[in-house]
């Protein structure tokens, strides 16, 4: 009798711990399985920012594993499975034409330090090869992403010293126009286009990028600017924190004629969880960042996206979202929305690490594909009382210089030929 009721209970107990497995578990489980496999490579994160803003970089004072005031720790970044992480090398507008590429140099100093200092749980990476060979360390691969053109000061020497100091990708725009590019904001009507996409110098810029294997990250500037990259770009782009505008229109999102380019042309949206550019309004669930998964999957692919969160770059994360720890839980709901396997590997990392590859390859068809581009940008449409001229005064009496060889030899031609007469 005592045997049959404990044999019931136990069978009661089987009964619901199977059911409440089949309930929840089930994906969570496969979602980390695949994500022990396939390395989570997310395309943003801006705790690199929250160093200066709540340290003033001062790294020796904090401990990564205790930070409690930030979407990122380390213990989060464990139990998000966190492979690969683009970090943001982002300095507000408000340092260009002022001191933003000394702000820029020490965010990429603190990026190099908090990979020195941390060296079980960070690897610093400069390629695909170092993010697989990271993630079989158990390493979070560290990339450095900088996120603003005004970060280079209009310089194509700045941009190729960036890309020697590991810096993989370039955000054309954040919130302000640069001499050479329109951002975002010229979409919303609250600033005035002043390139109508890209400059002369801002389409050098693209094609410099080119050549260097540097990532063209179109997150943060106008439709007309994404376009005419498509259209110039030898290597395919990503977009490292933008999401779907047929979901949420906001101008920071990706529209759908731009989606379908981006299948066409190989490259990566990487969805971003701020709650305003997920429902366009101050809440947010992870099931609603699911939906941009789901759609950008069914216009442009599950080979055209990616992870983008944005953390600790915006004050507002979706409910089942709140900090890196929890991307798995979204992992999961895109299998409980029937992704298949290779679409939610494709979706984790491999598509980041297709465009990766192909970029890296540089622009080797091209003729002038090894020879720097060294022509500056105009000095008429940089000049400002924070710059100096150096460089383009002697180019500016070189060609008066060489007319007046031209005429010299004119003259002495007409000479001889007058003698010789
Ligand atoms: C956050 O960390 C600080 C400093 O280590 C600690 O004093 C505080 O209690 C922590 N807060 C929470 C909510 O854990
Ligand atoms: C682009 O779209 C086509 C047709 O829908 C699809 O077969 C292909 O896999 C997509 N490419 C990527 C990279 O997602
Ligand atoms: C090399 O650069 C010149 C000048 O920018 C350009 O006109 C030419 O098309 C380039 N050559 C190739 C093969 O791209
Ligand atoms: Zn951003």
């Amino acid at each position: 009798m005592l045997f049959r009721v404990i044999s019931t209970v136990h069978l009661v107990l089987w009964v619901i711990s199977c059911v409440s497995t089949l309930d929840e578990e089930p994906f969570l489980t496969k979602a980390k399985e695949l994500m022990s496999k396939t390395p989570l490579i997310d395309g943003h994160n801006d705790l690199p920012w929250q160093l200066r803003k709540q340290f003033n970089n001062e790294l020796n004072e904090v401990d990564l594993h205790k930070l409690n005031t930030t979407h990122t720790n380390i213990d989060k970044i464990k139990r998000g499975l966190l492979g690969a992480q683009f970090w943001a090398a982002f300095v507000h507008c408000d340092t260009q034409y002022k001191d933003a590429v000394r702000q820029t140099l020490e965010q990429i100093d603190v990026i190099h330090r908090m990979c020195q200092k941390y060296p079980d749980t960070f690897m610093f990476a400069t390629s695909s090869q170092d993010i697989t060979e990271a993630f079989r360390m158990k390493k979070t691969a560290s990339l450095i992403g900088v996120e603003g053109g005004h970060s280079i000061d209009s310089s194509l020497g700045t941009l190729r010293t960036m890309y020697h100091l590991g810096v993989r990708y370039l955000t054309l725009t954040h919130s302000c126009n640069t001499p050479w590019v329109d951002n975002w904001l010229v979409d919303t009507g609250s600033e005035p286009p002043q390139h109508n996409g890209l400059s002369s110098f801002g389409k050098q810029v693209i094609l410099e990028m080119n050549r260097l294997g540097m990532m063209i990250d179109l997150a943060h500037v106008s439709v007309a600017v994404m376009n005419q990259v498509l259209d110039l770009s030898k290597a395919p782009v990503i977009f490292s924190h933008s999401s779907a505008y047929s979901i949420c229109p906001s101008k920071r999102n990706v529209p759908d004629d731009v989606l379908l380019r981006v299948n066409k042309t190989g490259g990566i949206v990487m969805v971003n969880f701020y709650n305003d550019y997920v429902t366009c309004s101050k809440t947010a669930k992870l099931s609603d960042v699911a939906d941009h998964f789901d759609y950008i999957k069914k216009v442009a692919g599950a080979g055209s996206v990616g992870f983008g969160g944005d953390y600790d770059g915006v004050t507002r994360v979706p409910e089942g979202l709140e900090d890196v720890s929890k991307v798995p839980s979204l992992v999961a709901e895109l299998l409980r929305r029937g992704w298949t396997e290779e679409e939610v590997n494709a979706a984790l990392g491999n598509n980041l690490l297709r465009v990766m590859r192909e970029v890296e390859k540089g622009n080797p068809t091209d003729l002038n594909g090894t020879n720097p581009d060294d022509l500056p940008i105009p000095y008429d449409e940089v000049k400002s009382s924070c710059r100096t001229s150096y460089g383009y005064t002697s180019a500016g009496v070189l060609p008066s210089l060489s007319t007046l060889a031209l005429l010299l030899t004119l003259v002495l031609q007409a000479c001889i030929t007058l003698s010789v007469l």
